[in-house]
């Protein structure tokens, strides 16, 4: 399909437009079961990276799902063609030198680590928030765990379609033991340490 179809070269890129902001961008990969947290966590840390002076920008499934794809179902193919979609759209964010949250269920590592393959080895990190189903189950923040089980809705992540645990993430969050604050600040020591946030700026914004 894209046989002739030439790749351009513009003389604004991802380098000069990071300088511009003054921060590296990076893709931080939210993955977990429906009702793990991923999405309060992720716009918890957003805050905190905003409130430290960064650009940032949320992806995320359930809402993704009422534009960009909203002709996709839960079928493990769709479900494929999701997170091809917020591979593609997070490196244009990366591109544009945003550090970019997204957070979708993505279930299949094959799936992930194409997405991975977009981005340099530095810049993509995936983040597992790592909530057992039963705990999921018994929030059940939208009631779709009660759905699934009496049977209305099907496909669900971890009741009749898989979820595949991610093998080496770079960070893995236990929202059974910690508050989302805590898994914040979790992620917060991890993009201290690798030099995506300054740790005084940090600071700053939690106060
Ligand atoms: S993904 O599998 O393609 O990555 P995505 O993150 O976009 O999923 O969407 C998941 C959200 O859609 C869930 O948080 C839930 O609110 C809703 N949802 C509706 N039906 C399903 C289903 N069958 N399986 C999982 N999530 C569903």
């Amino acid at each position: 399909m894209t046989r002739d179809v030439v790749w351009q070269e513009f003389a604004i890129d991802k380098a000069f437009r990071a300088h511009a902001k003054g921060q590296r961008p990076c893709l931080l990969w939210f993955t977990g079961l429906s009702g793990s947290g991923k999405s309060t966590i992720a716009s918890l840390l957003e805050q905190r990276l905003a409130a430290a002076g960064k650009h940032t920008y949320l992806l995320d499934g359930d809402n993704v799902r009422h534009g960009l794809c909203r002709d996709l179902d839960f079928t493990l193919e769709d479900r494929a063609e999701n997170i091809r979609r917020i591979g593609e759209v997070g490196r244009l964010m990366v591109d544009a030198g945003l550090m970019t949250l997204t957070a979708f269920i993505s279930p299949l590592r094959s799936e992930r680590r194409i997405a991975r393959e977009l981005f340099t080895r530095d810049e993509f990190i995936e983040i597992f928030v790592d909530t057992p189903i039963d705990v999921c189950e018994q929030r059940d923040p939208k009631g779709l765990y009660g759905k699934a089980r009496a049977g209305t809705i099907r496909d669900f992540t971890g009741i009749d379609s898989p979820y595949e645990q991610p093998e080496s993430p770079e960070l893995c969050l236990n929202t059974v033991r910690h508050s989302p604050g805590k898994c914040v600040e979790q992620i917060l020591a991890y993009l201290i340490l690798h030099g995506f946030v300054n740790r005084n700026a940090a600071d700053i914004a939690e106060r």
